[in-house]
């Protein structure tokens, strides 16, 4: 497996989870949940692509701007994710900032899969997008183990 192939399965798994909490309603242990389970996937997800992925791209000169462009939508979402996490679910707010969320996070991996990859295919080789993987799956877990604990919606579950 290469590094396009293993982030394009969290890509599939996030927009199933994204789709399923569109579905939740008002304060229930449902919601807390998935969002919970989403919020640490995203997150962990980005920061593992910023340290093996982009890590890369930033150095060639033809992905640089891109690269840039990418990370600064992972903080847009992060800060998003955070406000939503310190939000009342049973707000009629929750649901409409999580909407914007998901519209802002679908054109995210979109344009990873459509426009990122592509590029980064020209700069990277078959082998090192093979060690990426790797790699991004270890610094996922790392990232995942770091993180388990300190939302908010997990405190008062
Ligand atoms: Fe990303
Ligand atoms: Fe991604």
């Amino acid at each position: 497996m290469d590094i396009y192939e293993r982030i394009k399965i969290d890509h599939d798994l996030q927009r199933e989870m994204m789709d399923k909490i569109m579905e939740t309603h008002g304060d229930s242990d449902e919601r807390r949940r998935l969002f919970s389970e989403f919020k640490l996937e995203a997150d962990s997800h980005a920061n593992a692509e910023e340290q093996t992925f982009y890590a890369d791209l930033i150095d060639h000169h033809d992905s640089q701007e891109q690269t840039r462009h990418s990370v600064a939508e992972h903080k847009e979402t992060c800060d998003l994710l955070d406000e939503l996490d310190e939000m009342d679910m049973s707000s009629a707010g929750w649901i409409k900032k999580f909407e914007t969320l998901k519209h802002d996070l679908t054109h995210h991996i979109d344009e990873e899969e459509e426009d990122v990859f592509p590029m980064a295919k020209k700069l990277i080789s078959g082998k090192e997008a093979e060690e990426m993987a790797k790699e991004f799956e270890k610094r996922k877990a790392i990232e995942q183990k770091d993180m388990c604990g300190k939302s908010h919606v997990r405190k008062v579950a």
